[in-house]
């Protein structure tokens, strides 16, 4: 029987990775249509670990003038044909975007256009919504174009704020109940328009 062709998905990372984990847990599960051959880190952290025990290759190119060159070059090498942004914390250039023009998702923690855009990543995130006192705050897989969490938006899932959360408490929330949930569903989505030859978004 003949093997059933998946989109090869490169997964970016800067930090502890558990949205690469949740990637990594659904592959097979949620996650059919798109198998993760290759996880690019742009600073030394944890994430290599988990790449390292699912047995999927790493590199680890220091964020810089050429990161984008060297990062495009494994990227071809490789035949990637979806770039998943989970916890990357560099912003990728206009030029990059445009090599991978609708094939680049990220994931947000917050109900974008809420708490996004420049300045806005990881605890700060969190901290901002607190800080207005937003009573429900989420988070978002979006396609990337060449504004900072700006493209057109694939999944979001809603989040309640409770009375005595912290920054913390309520970004381990967002991670457990939306985006752990929302990208590896996002990202069967995207393969799955890949494979079939059909746009990424509508
Ligand atoms: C996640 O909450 C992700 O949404 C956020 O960083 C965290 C990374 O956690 N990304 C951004 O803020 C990007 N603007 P992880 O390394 O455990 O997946």
């Amino acid at each position: 029987m003949r093997k059933a062709i998946k989109a090869r998905i490169a997964v970016f990372v800067s930090g502890g990775g558990s949205n690469l984990q949740a990637l990594i847990d659904q592959s097979g599960k949620t996650l059919k249509s798109g198998v993760i051959t290759l996880v690019v880190a742009d600073r030394p952290c944890s994430a290599r670990e988990r790449a390292r025990n699912a047995g999927i290759p790493f590199a680890e190119i220091q964020r810089g003038p050429d990161f984008e060159e060297k990062a495009l070059a494994i990227l071809q090498e490789r035949k990637i044909d979806l770039v998943i942004l989970a916890g990357f914390l560099s912003i990728l250039s206009a030029e990059f975007v445009s090599v991978y023009k609708d094939r680049i998702i990220n994931i947000h923690p917050s109900l974008i256009p809420a708490f996004a855009g420049p300045g806005y990543y990881g605890l700060r995130v969190h901290r901002a919504a607190l800080k207005r006192g937003v009573q429900i705050t989420g988070a978002t897989v979006h396609i990337v174009n060449e504004i900072p969490d700006g493209g057109p938006i694939i999944l979001q899932k809603a989040v309640a704020v409770r009375k005595h959360d912290t920054p913390e408490t309520l970004q381990l929330r967002v991670l457990k109940e939306a985006e752990w949930v929302i990208l590896p569903k996002a990202a069967e989505m995207v393969s799955k328009a890949i494979v079939k030859g059909e746009p990424t978004w509508k």
